[in-house]
């Protein structure tokens, strides 16, 4: 397989961002993006994205975030949430970074890659020693792209249901 680059979107991504809402259609839409909205110019999508990267205009209770997308090709097939600082649910529940890979590109070390990258991403850029990851405890693709990237396995807790616990995971990157 050909590189895969992990990086925030540009201006000139326009037809691969939307290209990629149609790959990940048969994903909640949170997968591929927390603020898309149909109808919003690229632009302010790009503005907005810079905006929650330096903490501007945050909703109460959010933290700095980077949005970045993971291209193959010149196309965009998954996605990383990377959180800056950790809030009362981050810290419990969501952690540091969150990824998604679209349903035809799974199950070939996609999400294992793109984890690799943010976590260089969390060192060099926003200078954090150890990040917080976490999966639900039935999600066997997260586990074991976490496992494979260095994840220590802390605890699992109860958040999202009675019944699915989500296991939280510590990555060092000393
Ligand atoms: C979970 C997810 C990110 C995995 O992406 P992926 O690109 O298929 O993962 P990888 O190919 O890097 O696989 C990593 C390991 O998990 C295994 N794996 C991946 N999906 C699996 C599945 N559904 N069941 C069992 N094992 C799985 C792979 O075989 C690989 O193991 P190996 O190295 O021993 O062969 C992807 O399924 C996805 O986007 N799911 C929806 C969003 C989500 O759950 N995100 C994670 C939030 S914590």
């Amino acid at each position: 397989m050909n590189e895969i680059i992990l990086r925030p979107l540009h201006a000139g991504d326009e037809k691969a961002f939307m290209d990629g809402l149609e790959l990940f259609s048969d994903m909640d839409g949170d997968w591929y993006s927390f603020i898309w909205e149909l109808g919003i110019k690229f632009e302010t999508h790009l503005q907005t994205l810079d905006d929650r990267f330096h903490g501007r205009n945050l909703a109460p209770g959010l933290v700095p975030d980077s949005m970045l997308y993971a291209f193959l090709n010149g196309k965009i097939i998954g996605r990383s949430s990377i959180r800056h600082d950790l809030n009362d649910y981050l810290r419990k529940v969501g952690g540091h970074i969150g990824y998604a890979v679209a349903t035809p590109y799974r199950m070939k070390g996609i999400a294992t890659e793109i984890l690799k990258q943010s976590l260089i991403y969390c060192k060099d850029v926003l200078k954090l020693d150890r990040v917080l990851v976490t999966c639900d405890e039935n999600n066997e693709g997260s586990i074991k792209t976490i496992l494979k990237n260095g994840g220590e396995y802390q605890d699992k807790v109860l958040a999202k249901s009675e019944t699915i616990y989500t296991n939280r995971y510590w990555i060092n990157l000393k």
